[in-house]
């Protein structure tokens, strides 16, 4: 698969998620695995997803890439078991964002690397309260989708070291880059 032009900032952020994810590497809600072709050939990725049909859209994929049906929030690996942990536009979705986030770190290694690439809510007081009250009706619009989540603010309580973060689009895009 050749790689989408998703550009929301400068650069390609797909190619920035996954710089990085080197050695054993989790993706969580990978969808219908539009970010596996950009992972370095020597990363053995694990992709997992909770919608069985997503995953069906992606059963052949290259020899570095396993799949697995999984939510995030239960996730089926031994504490410490990745280097790398991959996620975009899923914490905006995924029902229990702060138990994903125990989970994701409880999988990976001391110092493992997580990566991440999300929509998040406004920062300034008006935009935020407008997302607060909009939200309802954009989840049962989107199917799950949450516009007035915090998850760099989620990430810092979940006990990771932020070690970088990518702003983009006012604010309305985050890419995070932190550590167990
Ligand atoms: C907006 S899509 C993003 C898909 C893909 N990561 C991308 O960048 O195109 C959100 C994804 O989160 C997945 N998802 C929903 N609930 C989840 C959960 N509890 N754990 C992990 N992923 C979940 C959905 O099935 C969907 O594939």
């Amino acid at each position: 698969m050749g790689h989408e032009s998703c550009r929301l900032w400068d650069e390609d952020w797909r190619e920035w998620v996954t710089d990085r994810a080197r050695g054993l590497v989790l993706e969580i809600g990978a969808g219908d695995g539009v970010n596996l072709s950009y992972y370095h050939l020597d990363a053995q990725v694990i992709a997992t997803e909770p919608d069985s049909e997503s995953l069906e859209l992606i059963s052949e994929y290259e020899d570095n890439v396993t799949l697995a049906q999984a939510d995030a929030e239960n996730l089926p690996f031994p504490d410490g078991s990745f280097d790398a942990v991959v996620g975009t536009l899923v914490f905006c979705t995924i029902p229990d964002a702060a138990r994903a986030l125990q989970e994701v770190r409880r999988v990976l290694k001391p110092n493992g690397s997580l990566r991440l690439v999300e929509h998040v809510r406004a920062s300034n007081r008006i935009g935020r309260a407008l997302m607060q009250l909009a939200n309802p009706v954009w989840h049962l619009m989107t199917g799950g989708c949450n516009i007035n989540r915090d998850t760099l603010e989620a990430v810092r309580a979940a006990g990771f070291q932020v070690r970088q973060v990518n702003r983009q689009k006012m604010g309305l895009i985050v890419g995070i880059d932190a550590f167990k």
